[in-house]
């Protein structure tokens, strides 16, 4: 996925090799200047006939222009659009999404929409299977903790989440439900249900903690009360009696929140073995667990004579004479089944009535759940397309995940420009987005959250208006925006230092096209709220600077082409060096990156963003001519047919200097030393020409973005080869890369495994499908072969993303073209989840 971050962090080396011939290019730059700053002089001295004190001055100026040049382009890269923002100024706008589930990294955790918000989280484990020096104690979400299953059941993204997890034996329901009211936000209440999964492990023990803490630097106080007086203390002595009890609840103060109250309630007193807290500092959110784990002891209960894993209270450093906590916990032991409520309360909140748990919470979350089911039916009409209950509930936890996993983050990335000799700082400013992976990418990827808006927006418009409109703020100077987004300490701590830097040189695909067009093909002007029409106008400026950063920096040699940046052109291991921009990183290309290789996806991706700007121009009465006659010249059949067909191989392809020959071979080893490493061989010279013994996703983009003429005899000749199962027809879905092309399932360097070379994602078969049912219903000669294509396609799809999901419990990132089987990581939903689309075919 997502410029193959899990590559993108092994290949560490090959970017950075990478970045050389750019730094060059910056050295050339300030040669260049330099120059200017000679002639100017030379003039000088001619016109000034030897004045001395003139030449001088010029120079100085010269000089001191070039560094105010150079320092300018320094900057260039993180400064901000001066163009007004479009998300709107304050979160307090959309109440109801004021509080949420906004932290996708850990299996359950509530924050709001500040930039240092109050944060809240669990993490349990077993104490009778918790192994001697390991209690397993779950937080983040971790492949390795190996999870049967875990995420959103439902999630409306607003007002409400029910999350289910399986951990070995036991099962754990999340849920809560938001409450608007007062003036800071409102209320919530969130349950943790544990039962067990036998009935031979009822009175089993679990442990949970639900913490609370501070956001990076968040300025304000927590108070922890203690549950003394709700509890039968007599017979134990009064140090000890302490000792031994929870919180009843936290009292708190933020500048965004006012004044609130958290409280904690059991359902069933019976069931409770042991409670206890911590109070204590720490230092980032990132350090909560080490900071618990290293708060807790064994623990005596004078009464029991029992022995419990316990929090040890207050804890603060000697020299912290203020005991200021910024972390407070509050832990329950007991007997499977329990529960545990925590209550959110705002001050301001005045006439709320009852508290929000119990029955009454019940009640309210049933609501919503059946608001939930009712607009879930009437949005993808699951049940009306004769999907069963087993296949809609796996569709509406997709859907769920996918929505339960939008985060709020606060921070800055790193980025450098090949002006910076050192990557600087972004400026700060928070990111509402959804995330490709709650457990391996659990942040902002720019490409990826077209394909998840697609979904989303089908969803609930407004939130996806909100998500493009934080993704458009951080755009800079140039129009350009950093594709992955490593915003705050938590989201930090899980990327290594050398992978953060993005380079202004690399914009993944534009992909908030597909869903600007999704949102507004087909709907009249005067079916468009103006709320949208409002956010489309305050969008414009930047969509103008975006579309313009794609057509003029990644422009060709010719008129009509584009290339993919940032290719190693001195890479001397990898078999093909790596488009990681493109988004499909290891995707085979020209063999020999230059300047005047043709990009084909991006040439597409680029019409159709002309195509879209240009109806977007339409509704909100801008200027649109321009884009317009881009996509006519872009979209030309017979231009894209010069550029891109290769009539001799009858695919279209991508056009550079290229060699079929190309394999990675073991140098002689020299007595005495390791072995070396493979290295790229080349056995016959490269030649300009078309990239046509590669057929794969790249071949399939002019169908795709469906500017193929219906009755062209290309596109008769490309859904003919898309059935032919030596290519990229599988069972499962179409491969990335076909059979016969000399890179497929090949590793790009030793440590390389392949990555778009063969597995089938699924973004791009729904786009195919989503194009062979445009083709389907469109007149032509091609119409009936694209609908016979689109059926077994979208059939093979579903059944095999539900198999896996049924063997498995997840969602993956790609699937094997041999077996179908899920691979890469879990779970995967983000654009995965566009099995969803293609059940209820809802393609616009
Ligand atoms: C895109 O770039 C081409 C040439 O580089 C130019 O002719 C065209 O007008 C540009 N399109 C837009 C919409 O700016
Ligand atoms: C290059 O590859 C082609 C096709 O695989 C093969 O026919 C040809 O012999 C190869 N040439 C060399 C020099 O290896």
């Amino acid at each position: 996925m997502t410029g193959g971050n899990k590559k993108l962090h092994v290949i560490g080396a090959s970017e950075t090799k990478k970045n050389r011939p750019k730094v060059l290019k910056s050295s050339d730059h300030s040669t260049h200047s330099h120059n200017q700053g000679v002639s100017t002089l030379n003039i000088s001295r001619k016109q000034h006939n030897g004045s001395l004190y003139t030449g001088v001055g010029v120079i100085a100026i010269s000089v001191v222009s070039w560094f105010v040049y150079q320092g300018y382009l320094e900057t260039r890269v993180n400064s901000p659009l001066t163009e007004d923002k479009v998300a709107f100024p304050s979160s307090h706008d959309f109440p109801e999404r004021y509080w949420g589930s906004f932290r996708p990294g850990v299996y359950f955790g509530m924050k709001s929409r500040d930039t240092h918000s109050l944060l809240a989280g669990l993490m349990w484990f077993m104490p009778d299977v918790a192994a001697a020096g390991n209690l397993n104690l779950r937080h983040l979400c971790d492949q390795g903790d190996n999870l049967e299953q875990y995420g959103w059941k439902e999630h409306d993204g607003r007002n409400f989440g029910v999350q289910v997890i399986i951990d070995k034996f036991i099962q754990l329901e999340t849920s809560f439900v938001t409450k608007l009211g007062g003036n800071h936000g409102g209320d919530w209440t969130a349950r943790i249900q544990v039962e067990p999964r036998m009935k031979e492990l009822k009175g089993q023990q679990v442990t949970l903690y639900f913490y609370l803490t501070l956001d990076d630097n968040g300025k304000g106080l927590l108070q922890p009360i203690r549950m003394i007086d709700n509890m039968d203390t007599s017979g134990m002595d009064a140090s000890e009696s302490v000792k031994f009890l929870g919180l009843s609840a936290v009292h708190g103060h933020t500048e965004k929140l006012g004044d609130f109250r958290v409280s904690f309630h059991h359902a069933n007193q019976q069931s409770i073995v042991h409670t206890a807290f911590l109070s204590t500092t720490v230092g980032s959110p990132h350090l909560v667990k080490d900071a618990l784990q290293s708060g807790l002891r064994l623990m005596e209960d004078k009464r029991s004579k029992e022995r419990h894993i316990s929090l040890a209270g207050a804890l603060f450093a000697k020299e912290d004479n203020l005991k200021q906590p910024n972390f407070v916990v509050h832990q329950v032991t007991g007997k499977l089944p329990l529960q545990l409520e925590i209550v959110y309360e705002s001050n301001s909140f005045a006439e709320r009535g009852i508290l929000l748990r119990g029955e009454v919470y019940d009640a309210l979350l049933q609501k919503y759940r059946e608001q939930f089911r009712i607009q879930f039916e009437n949005k993808f009409r699951l049940n009306e397309k004769g999907f069963s209950e087993e296949e809609q509930d796996f569709a509406k936890s997709a859907m769920s995940n996918l929505v339960g996993g939008i985060g709020y983050f606060y921070g800055s990335s790193k980025v450098q420009s090949v002006h910076n000799k050192e990557p600087v700082p972004y400026w700060n400013a928070p990111l509402y987005t959804a995330v490709p992976s709650r457990s391996f990418f659990p942040r902002g990827f720019l490409w990826d959250e077209g394909f998840h808006n697609l979904i989303i927006s089908q969803w609930d418009r407004e939130i996806s208006f909100d998500i493009m409109a934080h993704w458009f703020d951080l755009m800079n100077v140039e129009g350009w925006i950093p594709r992955e987004q490593i915003l705050g300490s938590e989201a930090r701590a899980r990327v290594p230092d050398e992978f953060v830097v993005q380079r202004n040189n690399q914009g993944n695909p534009p992909t908030f096209f597909l869903v600007l067009d999704a949102m507004f093909k087909n709907r009249p002007v005067r079916d468009i709220s103006t709320l949208e029409l409002e956010q489309l106008n305050r969008m414009w400026p930047r969509l103008v600077s975006w579309y313009n950063w794609f057509n003029t920096s990644l422009h060709g040699s010719e008129p009509g082409t584009y290339y993919w940046r940032g290719r190693d052109t001195a890479s001397a291991r990898e078999l093909n060096p790596k488009s990681l921009s493109s988004g499909l990183d290891d995707y085979p290309r020209a063999s020999h990156p230059t300047t005047y290789e043709r990009h084909l996806d991006l040439r597409c991706w680029i019409t159709l963003a002309a195509k879209v700007m240009a109806s977007i121009a339409d509704i909100i009465g801008r200027e649109g001519r321009k884009y317009h006659e881009t996509f006519v010249f872009l979209s030309n059949n017979e231009l894209l047919n010069a550029q891109h067909w290769s009539e001799k191989a009858k695919r279209y392809a991508d056009y550079g200097l290229h060699s079929s020959n190309v394999t990675l071979r073991r140098p002689k080893s020299i007595a005495g030393q390791p072995k070396p490493d493979k290295i790229r061989w080349v056995s016959e010279e490269p030649t300009p020409r078309f990239v046509d013994d590669t057929f794969g996703y790249v071949s399939l983009f002019p169908l795709i973005v469906e500017i193929l003429q219906p009755d062209s005899p290309q596109l008769g000749q490309l859904l003919q080869d898309l059935r032919n199962p030596n290519l990229l027809w599988t069972k499962y879905g179409l491969r990335s890369l076909s059979k016969t092309s000399p890179l497929y399932n090949k590793r790009n360097t030793e440590h390389d495994p392949p990555y778009w070379r063969g597995p089938i994602w699924i973004n791009v078969n729904y786009l195919v499908a989503r194009a062979l049912h445009h083709y389907s219903v469109v007149e032509g000669p091609h119409q009936t072969r694209a609908l016979l294509l689109y059926n077994e396609l979208r059939e093979n799809l579903i059944t095999n993303v539900l198999r896996e999901y049924r063997k498995t419990g997840y969602i993956w990132e790609q699937y094997n073209d041999a077996n179908g089987a899920g691979q890469g990581c879990r779970p995967f939903t983000g654009w995965s989840t566009l099995i969803l689309p293609l059940m209820s075919e809802t393609y616009v």
